[in-house]
């Protein structure tokens, strides 16, 4: 039987995994599907979590500043980020609202720690998701095959935004055979509902 005791553990438990899933690719809360608003029609695509905050609770991660998903949260910054670890058969729904750091202390304080590997992609020459007469790498041709030198990755940066989620609402499911556990926290209280 689930006591408010338990969905507590519960809700503490997924809070670790998640900050674990920072730096452990294999752990599968490293990614989430972030769904957004365009148009009035849903859009979901997958994001690499970047970082996690408690209290209050916040969700990170980093996009190109011209794609259409920052266009999308500008215009509208109700966004849901959805993980699910299919091992343990355990959800994780977080209804939140963005705000996009471009150039700003925090942006520059991440893209510091952002590996060259990674800046590449923000040196891409076309903006993301716009079509392409044929197929292009996309990619700066000089570093097809090779990570930009310092000085030259510091071009991606106009690019780069680091995305925080700030958390209005969480979520959880943990599927059970004699029956499932979910419920909600806001704010900080934690309310069962049905499965
Ligand atoms: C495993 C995986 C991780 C990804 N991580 C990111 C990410 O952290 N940030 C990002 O902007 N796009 C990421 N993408 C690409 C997005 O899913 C998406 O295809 C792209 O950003 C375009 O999205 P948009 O057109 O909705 O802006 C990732 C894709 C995959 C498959």
């Amino acid at each position: 039987m689930a006591s408010i005791k338990k969905i507590k553990e519960i809700y503490n438990q997924e809070l670790d995994y998640l900050n674990n899933a920072l730096k452990n690719s294999n752990n599968q809360y490293h990614t989430f599907s972030l769904s957004t608003i365009k148009n009035s029609y849903p859009e979901a695509r997958t994001v690499v979590l970047r970082n996690i905050k408690q209290n209050p609770s916040k969700l990170y991660f980093n996009s190109d500043i011209r794609s259409p998903k920052i266009q999308e949260l500008e215009l509208n910054n109700n966004c849901t980020a959805l993980f699910y670890n299919n091992s343990r058969k355990i959800q994780l729904r977080f209804k939140c609202k963005a705000i996009i750091h471009n150039q700003n202390s925090l942006c520059a304080n991440v893209w510091k720690q952002t590996h060259l590997q990674s800046r590449k992609c923000y040196m891409a020459p076309y903006s993301p998701s716009i079509v392409l007469k044929k197929w292009e790498p996309n990619l700066p041709i000089k570093y097809l095959k090779s990570d930009p030198s310092q000085i030259d990755s510091e071009l991606g940066y106009k690019n780069f935004s680091h995305i925080e989620l700030q958390v209005l609402e969480t979520e959880i499911l943990q599927l059970h055979h004699d029956g499932h556990i979910r419920f909600k926290k806001k704010d900080s209280q934690f309310i069962f509902i049905s499965s």
